[in-house]
């Protein structure tokens, strides 16, 4: 494992939710667990008017709300707290950027800091190109004594033109390597989990190809709503908000071949071979493989849920979408004529993200007179309930031959000395070390752009695409089962564990 060395974390937008929510919480957890060096500091830079002391009490209530270690005493956490600081400056201006380099330069000298300084952008995206610029102009990209490091939230362009455009003016201030272009999903431990059980399994390898696998369902379901964030949200949609990124991160997880060896530059390699094999949409594809839907008013067990366009700041004629599903398809040997199903959607009936793997039926149905005609899945559970789950076929115990499918399944809380550390905990420490494996390369969040781009085209250009109304609470418009080949064939409703299934069975 490489070495953490002495450096500070700046965050821009630390007066927002993520670095209250997330990233503070995350770096404290990093902290108890011992994993910070020695010497460090943690900068917050907003517009905002606060004072460090100020800072420093909303923090407080950050760690003791959402961290892992949330119940530690107050004197450590007050230990950790002594190092944070705060700047507010005029983040969209290029005169407050000296404050920053003054203050980095007393911290550097205090704390020892080797002139080591990750940038941490939790703002909103007009800032992406600008503070790179500004801290340029400061000489804060250079790394003639320390490393320079800066680490840039989602959304990552709205569409693919934007997403070059930032590329190349991140180009102008930063070397490639410098830039860490975040996903949160891929530091989901159980995300990165994926390429374990397929390459660390010997099972696995042989039966992972178009031979044996019928189709592959992807799933990131959420219960919850907008949550405050209709003006950003109805820019975006469910589309560049979820499949853009996590989604295909995912599938290029599933799908990809085994990396010649688990290094950055071998698993990117193998991922982009991914992305550059998605089967681009066709005018039959949009309008045969694509569902897109948003969520109406409901009344769930007594409580009345907003539709889509009562919420906060959306417009009432809004057509974006808080639900898609569609059918690809990945034009190579191994996944040649396999359908790939995604789907994503707000306001369903619960919140899980998984993978299930359908393999293809046994040759000749021996005992389908008896039974069912069993459907081997291999679930990969993602979130909550995090583990593994195989469906297979056993003999009821009795006279004759009644066939049942059992579940042979493991999960995660059975580790029970580790707990499951947060994806910013991840990501924020691997940054740190210098390790990028799990953060975005530039050319491969524009080929997933690339991907979706004809989507969102054709959607702003045809008025009337579809755009199905569904029950707040319900799995997504009626027709989406109507999208998977095979009569019977359906989507998993899974529930929040990961043993069970049922079309409304939440647990
Ligand atoms: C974010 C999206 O990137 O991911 C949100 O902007 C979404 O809309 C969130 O709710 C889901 O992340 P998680 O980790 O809760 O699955």
């Amino acid at each position: 494992m490489k070495k953490t060395e002495n450096q500070a974390l700046v965050i821009f937008g630390a007066s927002g939710d993520l670095t209250y929510r997330k990233l503070v919480p995350a770096v404290f957890d990093l902290f108890m667990n011992e994993s910070l060096p020695a010497g460090y500091a943690i900068l917050g830079v907003s517009r905002s008017r606060l004072t460090d002391a100020a800072f420093r009490n909303k923090m407080k209530k950050g760690i003791r709300e959402f961290a892992h270690y949330k119940k530690t005493d107050a004197k450590t956490i007050n230990e950790f707290l002594s190092k944070l600081f705060y700047l507010s400056i005029d983040t969209d201006k290029s005169e407050g950027y000296a404050l920053v380099k003054e203050k980095l330069d007393e911290l550097n000298e205090k704390f020892n800091l080797h002139d080591n300084y990750i940038f941490y952008l939790s703002t909103p995206p007009a800032l992406y190109s600008l503070i790179p610029k500004y801290l340029y102009e400061q000489g804060l990209n250079l790394q003639e004594k320390g490393f320079r490091r800066i680490i840039i939230e989602k959304p990552f362009g709205h569409d693919l033109a934007s997403a070059k455009k930032l590329n190349l003016q991140l180009l102008d201030f930063l070397e490639e390597e410098q830039i860490y272009r975040i996903d949160h999903y891929l530091g989901k431990e159980t995300v990165q989990n994926l390429m374990v059980t397929r390459f660390a399994n010997g099972i696995y390898e042989p039966l992972w190809n178009r031979n044996y696998i019928q189709h592959v369902e992807i799933t990131a379901a959420e219960d919850v709503g907008m949550e405050n964030r209709g003006s950003f949200y109805d820019q975006a949609g469910a589309l560049r908000d979820m499949v853009q990124n996590h989604l295909l991160q995912v599938m290029s997880l599933v799908a990809m071949e085994p990396p010649n060896k688990i290094t950055a530059e071998d698993i990117r390699y193998e991922k982009m071979k991914v992305f550059q094999a998605l089967r681009p949409f066709n005018e039959e594809d949009l309008k045969n493989n694509l569902i897109r839907g948003q969520y109406m008013q409901a009344t769930i067990k007594g409580k009345t849920y907003n539709g889509y366009r009562d919420e906060e700041n959306v417009p009432k004629n809004s057509r974006t979408e808080t639900y898609v599903a569609m059918k690809c398809f990945i034009d190579n040997w191994r996944w040649q004529g396999v359908p790939f199903y995604i789907r994503t959607g707000k306001r369903l009936p619960t919140r899980v993200t998984e993978v299930v793997i359908h393999f293809r039926p046994s040759p000749q149905p021996l005992f389908e007179s008896s039974g069912i005609q069993p459907d081997n899945q291999l679930i990969l559970r993602i979130q909550p309930d995090e583990g593994i789950l195989l469906k297979t076929a056993m003999k009821v115990p009795g006279r004759g031959y009644t066939v049942k499918t059992v579940n042979m399944d493991f999960h995660y809380s059975d580790f029970t000395d580790h707990y499951i550390p947060s994806a910013y905990e991840r990501l924020i420490l691997d940054c740190m070390t210098g390790e990028n494996t799990l953060y975005m390369q530039g050319a491969a969040a524009e080929q997933t752009w690339k991907f979706v781009q004809p989507i969102l085209d054709y959607w702003e250009t045809n008025a009337d695409a579809p755009l199905i109304g569904y029950s707040a609470g319900s799995w997504g418009p009626d027709n989406a089962d109507d999208l998977i080949e095979g009569e019977e064939n359906r989507w998993r409703y899974p529930c929040k564990n990961l043993a069970d299934d049922g079309i409304y069975c939440v647990l």
